[in-house]
């Protein structure tokens, strides 16, 4: 492969929407961030250079990053964050991996503001799996706050309630004409009749997965995080923070004088508030030139309910990997985690916006992840892990919970920065369960350095007599951002191949903060494409 150089200046530009310009922090100005273009093999190297008064980190979300862990991302995991007037070269080669991923901030809530898509194109001379499109482009879901983001999140952490939310969705970063003041604020997609068109769509938004559909068109669904999947028609999608899927879209035979609405709108189950407007952007046909242009006809497509749940799940279930997957058959290390919401203690003399004046919290196993104030992978690397991190994360729950029935009385968690240690090569299950604390919710866990196989999903208690004899061994979709039903549980496989410190996290960016990550540390295997090479001299220090 060759290699693609890109420079990425973390600086502040002044952004408007919904009438309200704000400074915000942004990637060479631009909003959404540029896009990397590479190819399957090809090496990317990526100088970030920090103008901000912030510190800052960027993630190659669902870049595998085999043996390059140094150049993954999350601040205080694999790497300190980059300072003010620092810089640092992001250097890994994608390997085995082809379609849309995404890149975006790792650290506090930057991200809502700092991403951008990362196309991965097949090796040269290499086909797709379908027909070639006509076009390909990016149709990345976000969320705009008039206000800072910074100051939202750390807001809702001192208060100890739920953070505000945003004030608008947004498409390719422009909310559409449904929201007031934004009527020219939308994204437009021209195009012919009868063409195919792929779109690499990425759910960008912080805090909510979203229904999206086109009306009056139907889409195939050929791709989901960077892995074919065997195709399938759908009117409707749903995509959680995190994931990115490439449909590919048929425009119709003869041309059409109406304009069509492309909507987003988000799936919540939860308790909490959440920001339940309309993004639209537009999907219009090119006029044939001398024709007389009628009056447009606005046409609007239908999106399920906001609690859709069977929708959700009937939707999950179309994915299947398209190339036969080599599912790990025998289990080295099993694991059954509980992923929710919870309390913390409120600070003395603090008055506190959680259920009973407590703070809310999130955790993995009841322990609330807190991190580290140096970087996990480089405490590992150079032995220095006490009073960073434990090898201690509990393999199951603290306190066992009937997960359908009535809640728990004590919903408290406990803090801790503690790590799961996997043998190189070993093989992984892992059951998640929401625990249904404060309101039954989907949350989609990211699994960083790893694509894996959802075996399995279902609701209520998860049954480990019953429930593994109907697990997909066969097709499973390969992924790395999976939600675990709302009220119900998700297994997924993987093998610990590639060593270094890998973070794991709901990617609703609330519930993140609030403590619902983790991290895997895998051991160095002892062959010599088994190590993890010592970091580049430029890694930020701390
Ligand atoms: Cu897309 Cu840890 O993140």
């Amino acid at each position: 492969g060759i290699t693609r150089r890109y420079t990425f200046n973390i600086m502040l530009q002044n952004v408007t929407r919904l009438c309200h310009t704000k400074s915000m922090v942004t990637v060479n100005g631009r909003f959404p961030g540029p896009k990397i273009i590479t190819r399957e093999g090809d090496r990317v190297l990526v100088k970030v250079v920090n103008h901000i008064s912030n510190n800052i980190s960027i993630h190659w979300h669902g870049v595998r990053q085999l043996r390059s862990g140094w150049a993954d991302g999350p601040a205080y995991i694999t790497q300190c964050p980059i300072q003010t007037g620092q810089s640092y070269v992001y250097n890994f080669t994608v390997i085995g991996q082809t379609g849309t991923l995404w890149w975006h901030a790792h650290i506090s809530w930057l991200r809502s503001t700092v991403f951008g898509p990362i196309v991965v194109l097949p090796k040269l001379g290499v086909p797709y799996p379908f027909k070639k499109p006509y076009k390909e482009v990016p149709i990345i879901f976000g969320e705009w706050f008039n206000a800072d983001p910074e100051t939202v999140i750390k807001q809702a952490l001192q208060t100890g309630g739920g953070p505000n939310v945003s004030d608008a969705y947004t498409i390719n970063g422009l909310p559409g004409p449904l929201y007031n003041c934004s009527h020219e604020d939308a994204y437009k997609l021209k195009v012919k009749q009868g063409k195919t068109y792929m779109l690499r769509i990425i759910n960008a938004a912080l805090n909510d997965e979203l229904f999206f559909s086109i009306a009056n068109h139907t889409v195939k669904v050929v791709e989901a995080d960077a892995v074919y999947v065997k195709p399938f028609d759908t009117d409707v999608i749903l995509i959680a923070p995190g994931q990115t899927t490439n449909v590919l879209l048929k425009t119709h035979g003869s041309h059409s004088n109406a304009t069509f609405l492309m909507e987003a709108r988000p799936y919540a189950t939860g308790l909490g508030t959440f920001d339940n407007t309309t993004t639209a952007a537009i999907l219009e046909y090119h006029q044939n030139r001398g024709k007389q242009q009628l009056p447009l006809l606005i046409i609007r497509p239908e999106l399920p309910s906001l609690n859709d749940t069977a929708f959700a799940t009937s939707f999950a279930n179309k994915f299947r990997s398209l190339n036969k997957p080599q599912v790990p058959i025998h289990i080295d290390n099993r694991f059954f985690f509980t992923v929710g919401l919870g309390t913390s203690p409120c600070p003395k003399n603090h008055t506190c916006q959680g259920p009973n004046g407590t703070k809310l919290a999130a955790s993995v196993n009841n322990i609330s992840f807190a991190l580290p104030t140096t970087a996990l992978l480089q405490a590992h690397f150079f032995g220095k892990s006490a009073g960073v991190y434990e090898p201690d994360f509990p393999t199951g729950p603290v306190h066992w919970f009937n997960y359908t029935g009535t809640p728990p009385n004590n919903t408290m968690v406990s803090n801790g920065t503690k790590v799961v240690v996997l043998p190189f090569n070993t093989t992984v299950e892992l059951v998640m369960q929401d625990t249904s604390i404060l309101g039954a919710e989907s949350h989609p866990l990211h699994l960083h350095g790893f694509n894996f196989y959802v075996v399995g999903q279902g609701f209520g208690n998860y049954d480990s007599m019953k429930d593994p004899l109907r697990f997909n061994l066969v097709d499973p979709v390969e992924r790395n951002t999976i939600g675990v039903p709302s009220g119900g549980w998700v297994a997924i496989r993987f093998i610990a191949d590639n060593p270094g410190v890998w973070f794991m996290h709901c990617h609703l960016e609330v519930h993140t903060s609030w403590g619902l990550r983790m991290a895997w540390l895998v051991l160095n295997g002892e062959g010599p494409n088994q190590k993890l090479p010592p970091p580049p001299s430029d890694l930020p220090k701390c």
